[in-house]
């Protein structure tokens, strides 16, 4: 992509007026997105995913137009692994299609196993190493002086070139890093051969000015800066990480580190729509572009929240369900005689076209099939039967199937794991008087076992029942409940994280009855903490960044 050659980017960036204004027709430099939805927003506490579920996502991605997709961090687990894998093998191969990276401490067992999982992509593979570079983050964390760590740095990034060329390398906690020391750092990996260095705010930390200063003194400062692509990544715990992103952008950087709804690590990362909105609809201010298709961007965002269960807040800007509906009288007035008065954007720019009905009682296997790859599922012949069957007894229950539901009757039908367990039967009994109670009988690989509890409501009752078939006892540590579109006879989605005191695992259900949506969504995640007890049996430890 020439957009991304280096060099050329901060030499014109150089000579900017300090306001960085530039006349409409100007040729605009590229801001790289670079997303890492599946990797740091997959860290935010509940937004795990199967790896069917991330490949979903990076397919979306793909129709976004990002540039990087960072897919996931192939040591942590072999999951990871698996995904960052796939997504090279599949993602990796689309023409004019996104980087697809993972990601790896400045270690050599991480390196080696992220150069083995993005292999697929080719020249399109890209390893991003990291090691802290705080006083704070050296002293406590890694108990290692500068000297070391420049010499991991080095050493990481020439064992990751020796993988693929495309190599990043980050500096964790680069926010709270002394200016001077972090130079010393970017001139050493950048001569060890990095080719994008990204300057983390990992602890959402930094304020735009001095963030922006941070910037602009490393591309002032570091000799060999023009080999390299400066990259930033802001987390967003004081609300601060797209503006920090933007400042950056203003003072040299050329790559933004990004998550769809801006999902990550506590209070998360910069959000990629805020990023690409701000620079499209402001384009009289910033004179960039990305290769974003806003079209996409709703879509995009409605699959991720669907697919983690953190769902939008509705006054999120862009993509919340509020950000384009105009409540005060006044403001409906003026947006009636002319839109501009009260809006800077359309909701048809980000591509919100409100719900769409797509299909009804007559629509066969055929439309179905087409319906679903347009919304980004190719399905096997096996798994379109499973929707099929579903879909239409979704009908019978639904007067009108929207693109949500479809989202949801495959999230619910196909999964990537092997189902020990399956509903075979519930019924349940709950009301103002009385004990809730369950009965509950589940296939367990062909036998049907049945067992009744009672509880403190009827998904109590039956988490209970369904305990006892397992012959174990699982604890719920997070349980969200949403509409998947409106009305009364609306799909009721539900997301569960369950433990069983070692593990976490984190199910989905998907029904019109929210009960039943509830024992699906528990069933699912004890299927897939069995998976887990396999797969860790088979490898790997597990890390963290
Ligand atoms: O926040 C952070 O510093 C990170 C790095 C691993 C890039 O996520
Ligand atoms: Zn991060």
């Amino acid at each position: 992509m020439a957009t991304m050659t280096k060099g050329r980017v901060k030499k014109t960036t150089a000579k900017r007026t300090k306001t960085q204004t530039k006349s409409p027709g100007a040729k605009r430099e590229q801001v790289i997105i670079f997303d890492t939805t599946l990797r740091d927003g997959e860290q935010s506490p509940g937004c795990s995913m199967n790896i069917a579920e991330k490949i979903q996502i990076a397919e979306q991605l793909a129709r976004l137009h990002v540039d990087v997709i960072e897919a996931g961090f192939p040591i942590s687990s072999p999951g990871d692994f698996e995904a960052v894998n796939e997504i090279a093998r599949t993602v990796g191969k689309i023409k004019g299609g996104p980087i697809i990276a993972g990601l790896a401490r400045a270690k050599d067992i991480d390196i080696e196993r992220c150069g083995e999982a993005i292999k697929p992509a080719g020249k399109r593979g890209r390893i991003h190493t990291f090691i802290a570079t705080s006083d704070i983050h050296m002293r406590e964390k890694l108990r290692m002086g500068r000297p070391d760590v420049i010499r991991a740095a080095v050493h990481a990034v020439e064992l990751a070139r020796s993988f693929t060329p495309d190599v990043e390398f980050s500096l964790e906690d680069a926010g709270r890093t002394d200016w001077k020391f972090m130079v010393e750092v970017v001139e050493a990996a950048i001569a060890a051969g990095a080719k994008t260095i990204n300057i983390p705010d990992t602890v959402g930390y930094c304020n735009p000015w001095e963030f922006g200063e941070q910037i602009a003194y490393l591309r002032a400062t570091a000799a060999n800066i023009d080999d390299a692509i400066i990259s930033v990544h802001c987390h967003n715990d004081l609300g601060l990480a797209v503006i920090n992103s933007l400042a950056a952008v203003r003072a040299g950087a050329r790559q933004v580190e990004c998550t769809v709804n801006g999902i990550g690590e506590r209070a998360g990362n910069a959000s990629l729509e805020e990023i690409v909105m701000n620079i499209a609809t402001r384009s009289d201010f910033f004179p960039f572009m990305t290769r974003v298709n806003t079209k996409e961007i709703y879509r995009t965002s409605r699959l991720v929240a669907t697919t983690t269960g953190s769902r939008v807040q509705a006054n999120k800007a862009v993509v919340g369900g509020n950000a384009f509906a105009h409540e005060a009288g006044i403001h409906q007035d003026g947006v009636l005689k002319h839109r501009q008065t009260y809006e800077i954007m359309h909701a048809d720019d980000v591509g919100w076209t409100g719900e769409s009905m797509v299909m009804g009682k007559h629509s066969g296997r055929h439309a179905l099939g087409k319906r679903l790859e347009a919304i980004g599922h190719r399905l096997s012949k096996e798994d379109l039967e499973k929707a099929y069957e579903r879909f239409k007894m979704l009908c019978d229950k639904k007067k009108v199937v929207y693109d949500e539901d479809l989202h949801a009757i495959i999230q619910d039908e196909i999964s990537d794991v092997k189902r020990v367990y399956e509903i075979a039967d519930l019924q349940f009994t709950s009301g103002t008087a009385g004990v809730p109670t369950a009965t509950v009988k589940l296939n367990v690989k062909g036998k049907v076992k049945m067992e009744a509890a009672c509880g403190d409501g009827p998904v109590d009752a039956i988490c209970r029942a369904i305990d006892r078939i397992a012959g174990k006892e699982h604890r719920v540590e997070k349980y969200e409940l949403g509409a998947v579109t409106e009305g009364q006879d609306a799909l009721g989605q539900v997301t569960i994280r369950v433990s069983d005191g070692k593990r976490t695992a984190t199910g989905r259900g998907a029904s019109t009855d929210v009960v039943v949506a509830s024992a699906k969504a528990y069933v699912d995640a004890i299927n897939h903490l069995l998976a887990m007890g396999k797969a860790k049996r088979r490898t790997h430890p597990q890390v963290g960044p």
